[in-house]
């Protein structure tokens, strides 16, 4: 049997025979069918690219039927367990597990970059005290652009990596510092003796302790948290990083587009849109009538429904199996109670199920980051942390595919025809 299809243009009667490969036909096979010489060509419509591959891939894999995420083969659930985030940032991007001297040289290099010049403080101090967070880390990303014109030379595998290193190692100290500007508290500068995670909870928390000890359940909990975050295949943040990047624009630049898609309360934003939808409930006997405003389309149950997991999102139950560990440590987050009876209801309402809506990695994420002293605005910039691996590995395979070209959708026009310029005191009311 061959691996293609035919098609028949009943407008003309030809048939067409287009070729399978890997599930998909190429959408430019079709420009072939036409109904005259100057016919442009058939296009695909799909907006929102509901069924539309837009690249080739060995980063991440998701079976949204099966709940299955899996980082370059390994499943999520055995790096949750057995690997921490630096690990699985190395895997994302090079597509293997570090051998033990890799991983020395990679936490060596991350760890000595984690300073940001002193000179970019005066633009984190430019900002309102109350600007949000994902706006500040948007602009900062662009900002660090800037600060490395070096990074435009895309095309050199060298320059990339240097990039790569100092996006990773930094991250975490400008998301403490967008923290510690919004509450007025001097930056703290990073400590080379603690872990990833460790040294993050150090900037975001110590106040005048010369040795700071992050508590290990929390350190490892945020280190757990970072590797669920890591990547997740072509979600609107790493497509938008994979759009930007293919204009050569720099990887700070494409991050700051793929930060930008994050915040969006549909996509990273979720998470704080959650604590925000757990505070308007406010109690548990509010619960049932919410449900019912959702499904009256009032409002979206956020933290529920995925465009791909139309199963429970493995995420979410890792993370709510979390959220217990982090929990003995500081204590119930009260919103607990709200969140699991949503939960309950939820998973047994027909609205909900018929449309396959369960609770995704943003439904019980934030009720820990709450318990663990942050702000709902520092939410989205938690999950852009971690994902910054994800987006960096997403834009170097987008770079290294010779597929790949800049990215321009065309577009089915539905304006005005030509029509010729009337003179203001011509026009009608
Ligand atoms: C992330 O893509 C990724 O991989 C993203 C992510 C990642 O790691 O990068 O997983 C992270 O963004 C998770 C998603 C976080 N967002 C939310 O929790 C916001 C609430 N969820 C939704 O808005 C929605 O479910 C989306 C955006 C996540 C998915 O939207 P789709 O696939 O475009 O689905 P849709 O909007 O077309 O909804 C289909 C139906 C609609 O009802 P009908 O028109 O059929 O009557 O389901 C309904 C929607 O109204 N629906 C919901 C709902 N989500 C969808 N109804 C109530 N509550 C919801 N949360």
């Amino acid at each position: 049997m061959a691996d293609t299809i035919t098609i028949t243009d009943n407008r003309t009667g030809k048939q067409y025979e287009l070729k399978v490969t890997d599930g998909t036909i190429r959408a430019l096979d079709l420009r072939q069918i036409k109904t005259s010489d100057d016919d442009f060509g058939l296009m695909s419509y799909d907006p929102a690219f509901m069924n539309t591959a837009s690249c080739r891939s060995a980063i991440t894999l998701i079976d949204g039927d099966k709940g299955i995420l899996r980082y370059r083969g390994y499943p999520i659930e055995q790096l949750a367990e057995s690997s921490n985030f630096l690990e699985v940032a190395w895997l994302l991007l090079r597509g293997e597990l570090p051998t033990a001297a890799q991983y020395a040289d990679w936490t060596h290099q991350i760890t000595h970059h984690t300073y940001v010049h002193e000179y970019l403080k005066r633009a984190m101090d430019g900002f309102q005290h109350d600007a949000h967070a994902m706006g500040k880390l948007t602009a900062f990303l662009a900002t660090l652009s800037t600060f490395y014109p070096k990074s435009k030379a895309v095309r050199d595998p060298k320059v990339r990596e240097e990039h790569i290193v100092k996006i990773i190692a930094k991250m975490p100290t400008i998301a403490a510092w967008c923290f510690r500007h919004s509450v007025g508290r001097p930056y703290v500068y990073p400590d080379n003796s603690l872990s990833y995670c460790g040294n993050f909870i150090n900037m975001l928390f110590n106040i005048g302790q010369p040795r700071f000890d992050p508590d290990p359940i929390l350190e490892r909990a945020l280190d757990v948290l970072f590797i669920l975050h890591a990547d997740h295949e072509q979600n609107c943040s790493a497509n938008a990083a994979r759009a930007v990047g293919s204009a050569e624009t720099d990887p700070y630049c494409s991050l700051a587009a793929a930060s930008a898609a994050l915040y969006g309360p549909l996509h990273g934003g979720a998470n704080e849109a959650v604590l925000r939808m757990l505070g308007q409930i406010g109690d548990i006997k509010n619960v049932p009538a919410f449900i019912d405003s959702c499904k009256g389309g009032s409002g979206r149950l956020m933290g529920f429904g995925h465009r791909v997991y139309k199963n429970y999102d493995p995420r979410a139950k890792i993370i709510k199996e979390l959220a217990h560990k982090v929990f003995a440590v500081t204590g119930k987050n009260p919103a607990l109670e709200i969140a699991l009876e949503l939960e309950k209801i939820a998973l047994n309402d027909d609205y909900f199920v018929k449309r396959k809506l369960y609770p995704n990695v943003d439904f019980y994420s934030g009720l820990i980051y709450q318990a663990m002293g942050f702000p709902v605005e520092m939410f989205p910039v938690l999950f852009a942390i971690p994902r910054a691996a994800g987006w960096l590995a997403q834009w170097q395979e987008m770079l290294a595919d010779n597929d790949q070209k800049i990215a321009r959708p065309r577009q089915i026009y539905t304006g005005s025809d030509i029509r010729d310029f009337v003179a203001i005191d011509k026009r009608g009311a």
